[in-house]
């Protein structure tokens, strides 16, 4: 199934969702990257020949404006899943309409805590002693919707925000593949805030 990944950054993930596709029984590939800015993840795209999509708000009249161009760039390969992996932008009402329940984000905190853009230095600075990944829905909300896994992560006496970041972001890759492949095969049911792959 064509799933289409959205992103930001530095495409670490990106590129674990690249390498499980090429996978000789993965149930996924992805066929797309649409980012909202050049950055690294971009370049992986271009050099792995596939197409990529770089739509910053800025270049378009309104933020409705971007959320349409987003929407428009995405359906065109008519994915079973969108992925939004690093991706640092709210989506609007026009792209959740149109993927709604097909929207799969990875964070790197254990939500509902330390949602948001600095999750990881929230998590340092509270003190937590465990941290972890949340694979979840994407919804209206800023990391809100219904989650689907997560992964603990120890937090180690020295560590700083990038030590911190890289070892979530080594758990990060593997479960959020193995998500995604998981909800492509069985699907998910989803009771109100409960997800479950089935
Ligand atoms: C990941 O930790 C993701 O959860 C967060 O930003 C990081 C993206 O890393 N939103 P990369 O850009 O895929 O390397």
């Amino acid at each position: 199934a064509p799933i289409v990944v959205l992103a930001s950054g530095t495409g670490t993930l990106l590129s674990a969702l690249l390498d499980a596709g090429d996978g000789p029984d993965s149930p996924f590939r992805v066929v797309a990257v649409v980012t909202d800015r050049d950055c690294p993840a971009a370049a992986i795209a271009v050099r792995r020949d596939l197409p990529v999509h770089v739509l910053p708000i800025g270049t378009h009249a309104s933020r409705v404006e971007w959320d349409v161009g987003m929407t428009a760039a995405v359906a065109g390969y008519r994915p079973r899943v969108v992925v939004t992996a690093g991706f640092m932008k709210i989506l609007g009402s026009a792209f959740l309409d149109e993927f709604a329940g097909r929207i799969i984000n990875s964070h790197p905190a254990l939500l509902p805590a330390f949602p948001g853009a600095h999750a990881v230095a929230d998590a340092l600075a509270h003190g937590v002693k465990v941290s972890g990944c949340t694979v979840h829905l994407v919804d209206a909300g800023v990391d809100t919707g219904p989650i689907l896994a997560q992964a603990p992560v120890f937090v180690e006496p020295e560590d700083d925000e990038i030590t911190l970041h890289e070892r979530i972001k080594a758990v990060e890759r593997g479960l959020l593949a193995t998500v995604v492949a998981a909800v492509i095969r069985t699907g998910v049911d989803i009771d109100g805030r409960k997800a479950h792959i089935r």
